[in-house]
């Protein structure tokens, strides 16, 4: 478990190169494996955690091959999987379990999924119900969490309303609909990331869409295809905030996703007082993608709550980290699922900034951080709590403080985005 030092100052400038986005990829590289035919998915995501969507694909007799600028999956069709011999490991990804509880449900195997410390922490009644609404048995431990054993095949057609804003959820119900017998439907009253529609669109599938309604015909004749995965606007968010703290910086990023289910967060900092540029906006494989410039500006801070919450679920942490440099501080309510999270983000957090001597106020739904009234930052030692995204966020914040901060177990920002330090570094150095 490594440490990283962050020594404060300085400035950032370049072009960064992003891992390919980490959502995406998960859904590219499942709906592949049930497609016929092989997809070579280019891009695709260096974070750990797509990683563990291959390995357990792998562990479902779908043949994998990682090569250094793209993985090639041979799909095995909707009913070419195989019952694993021993228990699949998402590792620390919930979007892993998630989803392929979902197409396991479709299976007529008995199979387990089970995950790292943190991810049998996390809530899966919330994939369990719809499961079992459709006919698939499944079963876990303490109410519900992993290890859940799915037992599935022969399932019903539903109408689900989703419960939490979840994508996640969305997709587990959408994949198992593949398998069903009928149309299902699956409406959300708030809107969250839509790329396994997408997704499933592209690979052939037959989707309609509406506003807050998805309905997936069953057994479509998914077909393998060459892809290309955007950049990870989530994973671009801590260099961007890297840029926001540092006086001077100027950042360039090429190819980043921008689908617009995903960006109610560069919406958020442009309104606050950012200075970022969209241009060569363009539509690839169904995902738009384009460039983003980034320049240091003051910023005001605000509020972010109601629907905002699950457009930039995974952005709170960085936006959280921003408060004690904008001027008015950051509030962020309605989000109590940022407690579900690979830790309790709002407690980390919490405890983080204000070990670097933030004024934060805890709620149970979100956190207020004070704004540069409420003193500068001076470095700390802190734990991520092997949060990739805590880890990241605490970066910068420290990138603004008094004297050097150690982040501690700082190599869990692999998760997501391996490179991050090494980006950050290249990016300091020509600053
Ligand atoms: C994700 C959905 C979100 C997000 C996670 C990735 C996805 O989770 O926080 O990092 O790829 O569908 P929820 O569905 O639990 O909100």
């Amino acid at each position: 478990m490594k440490k990283q030092i962050i020594s404060p100052g300085g400035g950032i400038s370049g072009v960064a190169e992003l891992p390919g986005d980490k959502s995406i990829s998960h859904r590219y590289a499942i709906i592949a494996a049930l497609s016929e035919g092989t997809s070579e998915i280019y891009n695709y995501a260096s974070a750990a955690d797509c990683r563990s969507t291959l390995e357990c694909l792998k562990r479902l007799g779908v043949p994998v091959e990682i090569g250094r600028d793209r993985v090639r999956v041979a799909g095995v069709g909707l009913d070419g999987m195989k019952p694993p011999r021993r228990a699949l490991d998402a590792e620390n990804s919930g979007t892993t379990i998630r989803m392929l509880a979902g197409v396991l449900a479709g299976h007529q195997f008995t199979s387990i999924l089970t995950g790292d410390k943190s991810l049998r922490k996390r809530p899966m009644a919330r994939i369990a119900a719809p499961l079992r609404e459709m006919g698939a048995t499944v079963t876990g431990v303490d109410g519900d969490r992993a290890p859940l054993e799915i037992r599935g095949g022969h399932l019903h057609a539903i109408d689900y309303a989703l419960p939490v804003p979840s994508a996640q959820v969305k997709s587990a119900v959408l994949l198992a609909g593949l398998f069903a017998d009928g149309v299902t439907t699956v409406r959300e009253s708030v809107r969250t990331r839509d790329h396994t529609e997408l997704a499933l669109r592209e690979f052939g599938a037959s989707i309609e869409l509406e506003k807050g309604i998805a309905r997936v015909h069953p057994r479509p004749k998914l077909q393998g295809r060459q892809i290309v995965v955007p950049g990870d606007l989530s994973a671009a968010v801590f260099l961007i905030g890297a840029a926001l703290v540092l006086p001077g910086s100027e950042l360039m990023l090429h190819n980043v996703g921008l689908n617009p289910t995903r960006t109610r967060v560069l919406d958020f900092l442009i309104g606050t007082g950012a200075v970022i540029n969209v241009a060569s906006l363009q539509l690839r494989d169904g995902e738009l993608v384009g460039d983003v410039a980034v320049r240091h500006a003051a910023l005001e801070g605000g509020t972010i709550s109601g629907a905002q919450v699950a457009e930039m679920i995974d952005e709170l942490p960085m936006l959280a980290a921003l408060g004690p440099y904008t001027e008015k501080g950051i509030e962020i309510r309605d989000a109590k699922e940022l407690r579900l999270k690979e830790s309790d983000r709002i407690a980390a957090l919490a405890e983080g900034l204000r070990r670097m001597g933030a004024a934060v106020e805890e709620f149970p739904d979100g956190l207020r951080v004070a704004g540069r009234g409420g003193g500068k930052l001076r470095g700390a030692k802190v734990d991520p709590e092997g949060d990739h995204r805590i880890a990241m966020a605490l970066v910068v914040a420290a990138l603004g403080a008094e004297g050097d901060s150690t982040i501690l177990n700082a190599d869990c920002a692999a998760v997501s985005f391996p490179e991050f330090f090494a980006t950050l570094s290249q990016l300091r150095a020509r600053g």
